[in-house]
């Protein structure tokens, strides 16, 4: 796991976006970049980022397939807070993506394990996917994989734990009787097959779970600690979010980045 700590939140956002970006950018035209998406405010400065590279024209989501996370049930794509409609405000609406291209689980569905059983299948038929993004819930959550989660888990629905309903209140109303007690959602197992992983943390209210995730064992109860397991992942964080981990941690991680990108520099300037 590679553990990257920007001094803020925009840093952090402007790395993750550079990053995808050029992922997407280095990918073979032949194929799609079939890439897995989030909700939540974590993701929105990466979005930002993303519309202004693709307005400069140096990014394009032409050959782009994504996959979001997760979707409310009962909450029509039109309502002001599903998971569709956020997509389409902060990122599709202003990007070259082919609408055709977009998949997000029908809350809606009448039978929703039909549509998670469809959503996997979709996935598989796509290649897989090669990079998912995703954020982290103050407990410690991927997607909504609530602690407890099986970390073997598919897509299926889920009830949501009341912090994640109180976390969420401030979209409803501050009410958090008013969110959707259950979503679907991709499973943890979901996740870990996706080629790559990247999440972004920003915060004081994610610093315990982000030391558990990082510093604590494999456990149910944070599944975002799946990533231990992953040969290719990547928390990219602020100062914030990194606040309770050791400093022997810190110092850890940061030293294996200053190596990678004087390695980088390096044969960057070889190749010259
Ligand atoms: C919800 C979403 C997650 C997201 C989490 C944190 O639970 N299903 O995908 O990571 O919220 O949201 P935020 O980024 O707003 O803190």
């Amino acid at each position: 796991m590679r553990l990257i700590i920007h001094p803020n939140y925009e840093d952090a956002s402007r790395w993750a976006a550079g990053y995808i970006a050029g992922r997407i950018g280095a990918h073979k035209a032949d194929r799609p970049f079939v890439l897995g998406l989030p909700t939540g405010s974590s993701p929105l400065g990466i979005y930002r980022e993303l519309v202004r590279l693709y307005r400069e024209k140096k990014l394009s989501f032409a050959a782009v397939r994504t996959f979001n996370m997760d979707e409310y049930v009962g909450l029509d794509a039109g309502h002001p807070q599903s998971y569709h409609r956020f997509m389409m405000e902060n990122l599709f609406d202003h990007v070259d993506i082919d609408k055709r291209n977009i998949h997000i689980l029908d809350g809606m569905a009448e039978d929703p394990e039909r549509e998670c059983r469809l959503y996997e299948e979709a996935i598989a038929r796509e290649g897989g996917i090669e990079l998912f993004l995703g954020g982290m819930g103050s407990d410690g959550h991927i997607a909504f994989n609530e602690p407890g989660s099986s970390l073997h888990s598919r897509t299926r629905i889920k009830t949501l734990t009341g912090e994640t309903k109180a976390a969420n209140a401030r979209f409803f109303g501050g009410d958090p009787s008013q969110v959707p007690a259950t979503a679907l959602t991709v499973g943890v197992g979901t996740v870990m097959d996706a080629r790559e992983v990247l999440i972004i943390v920003s915060g004081y209210k994610k610093a315990r779970a982000l030391r558990a995730v990082v510093e604590e064992g494999i456990n149910h109860m944070w599944t975002l600690s799946c990533l231990q397991m992953h040969p290719r992942a990547i928390i990219v964080c602020d100062e914030e979010a990194a606040d309770e981990l050791r400093v022997g941690t810190v110092r850890y991680f940061r030293d294996i980045e200053k190596q990678t990108l004087r390695a980088y520099r390096e044969k960057t300037e070889r190749e010259k």
